[in-house]
């Protein structure tokens, strides 16, 4: 092995990209600054919340950042743990879905789960739970709020397992919850860690180590915890499997810790056991003349895929931001690089490394990391840039969208920045575009995961092009591809559910408009040889 091979393999060993998911408010904004606190990338808690609270609306476009937290501006936080290259994607925390955190899932190789102890699953953590299911990816559960009253531990253990059919090993137990929360019994170690309370959890918890019989820990707990410890303990080790790594990466199972973000009480076990079992960089799916192959992160020659663009993200330039994951190779500042679907060469000469709202020159990085291209207006989601002719990656598919509008444009004077307008954020991916078979209706209909790709697009017009528009919301809501191997004629003598409609896609592909989930089963059960796709490839 050569030696720029074997800095290669250490580069890409000591990577570890991932994002957290959860429904909103169950503690991912505080969890990922204690990650930062505990990765040493900021010195006191409370820096990136409390931008999360100053941010107040100042702007529609500054008040859907506030919606979404942290989001919008901090799209990758890059920190060091243990030797570790750690890269932490934010997924949208809004109550809306967009594709947009879809894609986001397509550029790391682990997921965090947090879950509010006292709630258990909630919806928005299991629609994100699914997309990671299907991907394949190791999902991290973090039980969060243990110092409030919770649901009790093995129901939370059992829902994961019958909700989700995840296999579950815990990590850590709690020593007691709520006003009683003293810390967790690590199952890794066998040791009790005890925790003091910070104030408002600010700096590092600091943590006391010692077995649960030792007898200052039985002083610490009551009587009642310590039993019910004990024999809950006791049931774990007898009733559960081994941890088992391999299902971990198979995204069978997931590690379980308990915890609280908050009082950084089981960050750091989390982080530790995160670093060790967590995949690094993984191969990604592609295509080389036709045929389905895989790239690895070891392969020499630098590749990468486009999973996210974002515009104005610095509301000084109207500028724009091409998030790049590295997939293979090494990336070099100024390297020319081929932007696979036109073929046209670009030099990387604005790359930067993001850390939440700061930007710096990156020199270089590693399959694994995220690069951000600033300005150049030719790169569309989904593009592949790589230094070798042939390849393209099929890593982002379309989601089928679940809400549709008519947009107009009113103000006729405005009608040629509109038109320019919406061709951009098209191309950027930022809804679909639909048209209707039959239909003479000229506004475009679009569709979209959630409602607030539409607002993003209706203030991206006003502000970026100077377009005003309204939105005309449709009462279908649900649309599914038809397979292209079923032929035409099958399609048009079918006979459609009241309100459904054919459609095209923007990529000329068949689709069916349905006018809720119950009509299209419906049509599915009656017309079992028309095959639905709810997924479309890239
Ligand atoms: P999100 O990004 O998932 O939406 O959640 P976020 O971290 O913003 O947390 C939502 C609320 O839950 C916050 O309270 C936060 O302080 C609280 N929280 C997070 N972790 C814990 C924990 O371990 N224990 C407890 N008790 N609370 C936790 P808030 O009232 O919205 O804000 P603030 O009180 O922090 O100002």
């Amino acid at each position: 092995m050569s030696v720029a091979e074997e800095v290669a393999e250490q580069q890409i060993a000591r990577r570890r990209s991932f994002a957290i998911i959860s429904h909103p408010d169950a503690g991912k904004t505080t969890l990922t600054e204690k990650l930062l606190l505990y990765g040493g990338a900021i010195q006191l808690a409370g820096s990136v919340t409390s931008r999360k609270n100053q941010r107040a609306a100042t702007s529609d476009w500054m008040e859907l950042e506030r919606q979404r937290g942290i989001s919008v501006t901090s799209t990758v936080l890059q920190f060091e743990y243990a030797d570790h290259v750690l890269n932490l994607l934010d997924t949208p925390g809004h109550r809306d879905f967009s594709e947009d955190t879809y894609r986001v899932l397509t550029a790391v190789d682990s997921v965090v789960m947090v879950i509010d102890a006292g709630k258990g699953i909630e919806p928005q953590t299991r629609k994100l739970f699914e997309i990671c299911k299907q991907r394949g990816i190791p999902i991290f559960t973090f039980m969060n709020k243990l110092d409030r009253p919770t649901r009790p531990p093995l129901d939370l253990l059992a829902e994961l397992e019958e909700v989700l059919g995840l296999q579950t090993y815990p990590m850590n137990w709690p020593l007691g919850t709520g006003f009683e929360f003293k810390g967790v019994f690590s199952r890794m170690d066998k040791q009790a860690h005890f925790f003091e309370r910070t104030v408002r959890g600010a700096h590092r918890a600091p943590e006391e180590v010692a077995s649960l019989n030792d007898p200052v820990v039985r002083g610490l707990l009551s009587d009642e915890i310590f039993e019910t410890v004990s024999a809950e303990l006791e049931l774990l080790d007898g009733a559960s499997a081994d941890f088992d790594e391999a299902a971990v990466h198979r995204g069978e199972l997931t590690p379980v810790f308990f915890g609280s973000a908050a009082n950084n009480f089981g960050v750091q076990m989390l982080l530790q056991a995160f670093v060790r079992y967590g995949l690094p960089p993984q191969p990604k799916h592609a295509r080389e003349s036709a045929t389905d192959m895989e790239v690895k992160p070891t392969d020499p020659a630098f590749s990468g895929f486009v999973f996210k663009i974002q515009a104005n993200m610095d509301p000084r330039h109207r500028d724009r931001i091409a998030f790049v994951r590295v997939c293979s190779g090494r990336f070099e500042r100024e390297m020319p690089v081929l932007i696979a679907r036109s073929g046209k060469r670009i030099k990387l000469n604005s790359s930067h490394k993001l850390f939440g709202q700061d930007r710096e020159t990156v020199d270089e990085a590693w399959p694994g990391d995220i690069i951000g291209i600033v300005g150049h207006g030719d790169l569309r989601i989904g593009d592949t840039l790589t230094e070798q002719t042939g390849i393209e990656f099929h890593e982002l598919p379309r989601f089928a969208p679940e809400v549709f509008a008519y947009l107009h444009s009113d103000n006729t004077s405005q009608f040629k920045r509109f038109r320019e307008g919406l061709d951009q954020l098209l191309q950027e991916g930022v809804v679909q575009v639909l048209s209707v078979i039959g239909s003479n209706v000229r506004v475009p209909l679009l569709g979209a995961v959630g409602q607030l790709q539409f607002e993003v697009v209706q203030y991206r017009l006003k502000a970026e092009y100077g377009a005003d528009s309204r939105l005309e919301r449709t009462s279908w809501s649900a649309l599914r591809w038809v397979d292209p191997s079923v032929p035409r004629a099958e399609v048009d003598a079918a006979l459609l559910p009241t309100g459904a409609k054919l459609a095209e896609d923007q990529n000329g592909r068949l689709t069916i408009l349905f006018d809720s989930d119950w009509s299209m089963r419906y049509f599915a059960e009656k017309n079992a040889g028309i095959k639905l796709i709810s997924v479309s490839a890239a």
